[in-house]
């Protein structure tokens, strides 16, 4: 038996310190779509890690790009001064996202690229003399990280309870889930896409268009449980937004880069925003890299706006456009193009797959709802009376330490959004021991 390091000092970030620290779950090393824990059992990855192991895990291309370059350029600062390959890599990614998006912005996490998008709303519409528009909209039940700013329009209530609930002005539009209507949906869910976002219209007819800089909306909300957005949903909400001079941001830190099976969700629902933040699976989840994809006009504005030494947006991050996490990010997409990793699930039939599977769960003990979408996929169970997440987060642990399953848990939804290089037999053996378990952990 592997002896354990003490666990006094590390605070766990979103974690039960204390359920953890009395049973460990320790990973000390990972390959494709194992991880293995410190005595070498090994554990299937259904989640991608945490939604980012997106090439599977350790994989050369990424492992060798990130070791060169800290043999080579191991810092160069970004602010007025940088080095090539953080150009290089910007101009690879912008062939990524829709061809309107093309200036980009870097951060080092979901969180960052979050609060950098809406910082940009509002400092564009001030440069053009809408000052007045300063009012930021989000979603219920949406997650766009921990910064103020993301935590402000995000509408994940335990996010904001304890942290002044929240700092900017903000407004939320409802959440698109409707279990009625919509329960145990394949893909997009067919009710209520078109009402969902005509709500935006009340927001507007209630604080004025000349408030409002942003809507912000993870096209797939990922955190609040796997909730694709009804038919008709994005494109609305683009109309609406387009018409009333109000940017529209997708937060895509879980969908880019190939969970939908195609490089954006912006490509899968074919509705274009304003701006694309992006994080995860970028670098396929080996070195800290998010971002902001922009239109480039918006960009220019801030260009023109400023004097010849002037600085254009007084933002940015020391690590902006790393060395390390830029060569980890082209090594991933070196890996997702030689692999093919954004198309195969379509083309392999593994979306379909996944689908079938993760949908024949439907008669387990306590299931209440099922979703899907591309490699996304949830299970969520009745609560135990007065214990709401208890009941799926047993599963969570049962399933790690005695079923050799890693999944995501989030209150008492089950998570699944396993590497794009899964094969069917892996998605056989996720939910088949996820079947197992629900029937022996009622
Ligand atoms: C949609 C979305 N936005 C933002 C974030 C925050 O990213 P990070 O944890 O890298 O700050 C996450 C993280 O899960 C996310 O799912």
């Amino acid at each position: 038996m592997t002896i354990q390091p003490t666990m006094d000092a590390f605070w766990m970030p979103y974690s039960s310190n204390k359920n953890f620290k009395s049973k460990p779950r320790l990973l000390a090393s990972a390959k494709d779509m194992h991880c293995y824990d410190m005595d070498g059992r090994k554990l299937l990855d259904a989640t991608s890690g945490l939604w980012c192991s997106n090439g599977g895990h350790c994989r050369e291309p990424i492992v060798r790009a990130i070791q060169e370059q800290a043999a080579v350029l191991d810092f160069a600062p970004t602010f007025h001064l940088g080095h090539p390959s953080v150009f290089e890599f910007s101009e690879r990614l912008a062939t990524y996202f829709p061809d309107e998006l093309n200036s980009v912005f870097l951060t080092n996490s979901g969180s960052e690229a979050d609060d950098s998008a809406l910082k940009m709303a509002l400092a564009y519409h001030k440069i053009r003399g809408n000052g007045g528009k300063q009012l930021l909209v989000g979603r219920e039940r949406g997650y766009h990280g921990v910064g103020f700013g993301g935590m402000s329009v995000g509408g994940i209530v335990k996010n904001r309870l304890w942290f002044g609930n929240q700092m900017l002005r903000v407004d939320h539009l409802p959440h698109t889930h409707n279990p009625q209507k919509n329960g145990f949906s394949r893909g997009i869910p067919e009710h209520g896409g078109e009402s969902y976002a005509d709500a935006l219209q009340q927001i507007i007819a209630l604080h004025d268009a000349s408030t409002i800089a942003a809507v912000i909306v993870e096209p797939v909300s990922g955190s609040a449980g796997v909730l694709p957005p009804p038919q008709g949903y994005l494109k609305r909400l683009r109309e609406i937004c387009s018409a009333n001079d109000i940017l529209l941001i997708y937060d895509e830190v879980i969908t880019a880069f190939g969970r939908l099976g195609k490089k954006t969700a912006a490509e899968y629902f074919g509705v274009t925003p304003d701006m694309i933040t992006f994080a995860k699976g970028v670098t396929s989840g080996c070195a800290p890299l998010g971002g902001v994809l922009v239109r480039d006009d918006i960009r220019q504005t801030f260009i023109d706006a400023a004097q010849e030494k002037e600085i254009d947006f007084f933002h940015g991050y020391t690590y902006s456009g790393h060395p390390l996490s830029v060569a980890a990010g082209r090594g991933a997409l070196n890996l997702y193009e030689e692999e093919g990793l954004m198309e195969r699930i379509d083309s392999e039939g593994l979306s379909a797959y996944f689908e079938e599977a993760i949908h024949s769960l439907r008669d387990c003990p306590n299931v209440k709802d099922i979703r899907n979408i591309g490699f996304m996929g949830a299970v969520e169970l009745e609560s135990i009376p007065g214990k709401v997440g208890d009941r799926a987060f047993n599963i969570f642990e049962r399933c790690f330490h005695e079923k050799d399953i890693m999944m995501r848990v989030t209150g008492d939804t089950l998570a699944f959004s396993p590497p794009l290089i899964a094969e069917k037999s892996h998605l056989d053996e996720i939910f088949d021991k996820t079947r197992e378990a629900l029937r022996d952990y009622q």
